[in-house]
């Protein structure tokens, strides 16, 4: 396993997270502790919840763990987890209002039973508080020794900019993450957040790094999803987000270079899709999902895991999202060749 440090932090953490969304939901409590025992086992420490994922299921599951692993794996993990989204119907059940984050971050801590997280972040951006609101309250919670390091999730560039610049004006606890989707199918993100983050310092966290398991090559072109995947389990939802990516050729044209990397290397595909986000500029961590144990153990290859010149520049070929339109294209293109010098130059900034 590798280690990097958590955004400009000194907490070290392993390159590859546990993501926790599936249990309680396809991973039962069994197999949600048999993860947790496998990835601290492979050398990870880094694991991710959120108040809302099963409502409150997994965050519980993962107190239980807790509570009976020995003193010596409690201390390593590295814990996340997440505020913002409904927590119940009413007005003032959702947010970032101090009202709600300080309800949210005492039940977090209750279902996780500790006293404090490593990181606490903003599930995504809230329109309504005043961000000064927000901030201020999450530098509260530091100074209580309830929240170590502060983080965000799904914010545009301009919104990391602007929280970023407010914390600093302040001197309160910055933000020192980004979690956004981010995997070969999904890259548009490069253009201006990722250059944000390098430019503020935040380490990006991405979630879905197999695009939600179309990476390992298990979604097949002109054959809908059946049994139990993601898709297949969802015959409503699924056909659709199946028809969305399948209609569109460069989809199969990023799991065909995925799948021809797997072969060339002997490793598998998921492995191949993990180990190129895991060594893009600004990623800290890469966010693994699973529902199995085999599938966890499959990710977990990735771990040491870098990969060629060559095979970055064929899934960089494949998976490029084309130009954008104005103002990333056109006459910004200049915009766009100095983000990219940028990038580089910013990632290997001490
Ligand atoms: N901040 C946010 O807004 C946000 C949003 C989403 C997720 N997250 C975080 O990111 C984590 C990962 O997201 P994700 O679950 O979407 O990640 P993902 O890696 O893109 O998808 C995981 C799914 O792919 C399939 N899979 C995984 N490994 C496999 C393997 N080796 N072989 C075959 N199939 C495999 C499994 O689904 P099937 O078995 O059903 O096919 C699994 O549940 C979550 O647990 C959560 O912590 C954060």
């Amino acid at each position: 396993m590798d280690y990097r440090t958590l955004g400009r932090t000194g907490c070290a953490v392993s390159t590859l997270t546990l993501g926790t969304m599936t249990f309680g939901k396809e991973t039962d409590e069994t197999g949600a502790h048999e993860q947790l025992d496998t990835f601290l086992e492979a050398g990870g420490n880094l694991v991710d919840t959120a108040d809302v994922y099963t409502g409150g299921t997994s965050e519980e599951i993962i107190g239980r763990w807790l509570a009976k692993a020995s003193p010596e794996v409690r201390d390593r993990v590295v814990l996340a987890t997440k505020g913002r989204f409904p927590m119940g119907d009413d007005v003032n059940d959702v947010g970032l209002s101090r009202r709600h984050l300080q309800r949210a971050l005492e039940d977090s801590l209750r279902r996780l039973g500790t006293e404090c997280v490593d990181l606490y972040q903003v599930h995504s951006w809230d329109p309504v508080t005043p961000l000064e609101e927000t901030l201020g309250t999450l530098d509260d919670f530091v100074r209580a020794g309830k929240v170590r390091y502060v983080g965000l999730s799904n914010y545009t560039g301009w919104q990391v900019q602007k929280t970023v610049a407010l914390a600093r004006e302040h001197g309160w606890a910055p933000p020192v993450t980004l979690q956004p989707q981010y995997n070969l199918l999904v890259r548009e993100l490069e253009w201006e957040i990722v250059p944000s983050c390098l430019d503020a310092g935040l380490g990006l966290l991405p979630w879905s790094p197999l695009g939600g398991g179309w990476l390992t090559g298990k979604y097949k072109q002109d054959e809908r999803p059946t049994g139990a995947t993601r898709l297949g389990e969802d015959p409503a939802r699924g056909v659709e987000a199946y028809d969305r990516r399948s209609t569109v050729q460069r989809t199969w044209d990023v799991v065909d270079a995925v799948r021809a990397v797997a072969e060339g290397r002997g490793v598998t595909m998921a492995q191949v899709a993990l180990a190129w986000l895991a060594d893009r500029p600004a990623v800290t961590s890469v966010i693994l999902g699973a529902r199995t144990t085999e599938q966890l153990t499959d990710n977990l290859g990735a771990a040491g895991l870098h990969l060629e010149e060559a095979e970055v520049a064929a899934l960089d070929a494949a998976s490029d999202p084309g130009a954008a339109d104005y103002p990333y294209g056109g006459p910004g293109v200049h915009q766009r060749g100095r983000t990219v010098d940028l990038v580089g130059w910013l990632a290997d900034a001490p």
